[in-house]
């Protein structure tokens, strides 16, 4: 039998990190948040100074790539052993990682990492392929979304709460612009997966979409 995972995709700032380690927290199951993966290999690659524009190298930085995750109450990223986790949620970061992420041989590379988290009892994978690609036989898929004015709120929210500077208007062109990109590439484009259940989170409050998603593991 097959370890069972539970996708969650959509935008960012749709909520899918408060949704998804909520939801691996009340089943006890695994949690892969994707997008720090991507982000990881951003900071890794802004360290090294190499050429975001140049696909090989940045899928050969994918690849020399040494990260270690520590899935307690918060996430903790170690790269090259150095802890990079305060580093992953600036809007740099997120930015540089989109356009990293557009490459299909970077794709490629980071695909089997993703599935390494597959793990007994289970898993909740969150991104923006997971129940298209890297988990397309996942039994739950969820495409969890929110207007882009809700979502730049929610994150100018979060970056205030962890004590890095923000500016709202700033924040709604940068999510309008990722999720232009993400939703434009080729490879591995945002796009609900054809059995994914659809929830708009604008007007829920993220006990309501937990509670819609813990619904559907029940069943
Ligand atoms: O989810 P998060 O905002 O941390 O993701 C950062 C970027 O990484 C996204 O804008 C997207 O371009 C990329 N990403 C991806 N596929 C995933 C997760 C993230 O392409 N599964």
């Amino acid at each position: 039998m097959s370890i069972p995972v539970i996708t969650i995709d959509g935008p960012s700032g749709a909520g899918k990190g408060t949704v998804s380690r909520a939801v691996a927290k009340k089943l006890a199951w695994n949690y892969l948040d994707s997008g720090s993966i991507y982000r990881s290999l951003a900071i890794s690659a802004l360290d090294k100074q190499a050429n975001l524009d140049d696909e090989q190298v940045m899928a050969q930085v994918a690849t020399d790539m040494d990260l270690a995750f520590d899935c307690g109450d918060e996430l903790t990223v170690l790269l090259e052993g150095v802890d990079i986790t305060h580093r992953l949620p600036t809007e740099e970061t997120g930015s540089v990682a989109s356009k990293v992420a557009a490459y299909p041989e970077v794709r490629a590379v980071l695909l089997q990492k993703q599935k390494d988290f597959r793990q007994l009892p289970g898993l909740v994978a969150d991104g923006r392929d997971m129940g298209t690609v890297v988990f397309s036989d996942a039994e739950i898929k969820v495409f969890l979304t929110a207007s882009a004015e809700e979502r730049a709120k929610r994150r100018f929210k979060q970056l205030k709460e962890k004590g890095i500077d923000a500016n709202i208007d700033k924040l709604t062109k940068e999510i309008q612009e990722r999720d232009r990109r993400d939703i434009d590439r080729k490879a591995a484009p945002l796009v609900a997966a054809d059995d994914a259940v659809y929830i708009d989170s604008s007007h829920l409050s993220i006990d309501e979409v937990i509670n819609q998603v813990l619904a559907l593991a029940e069943k």
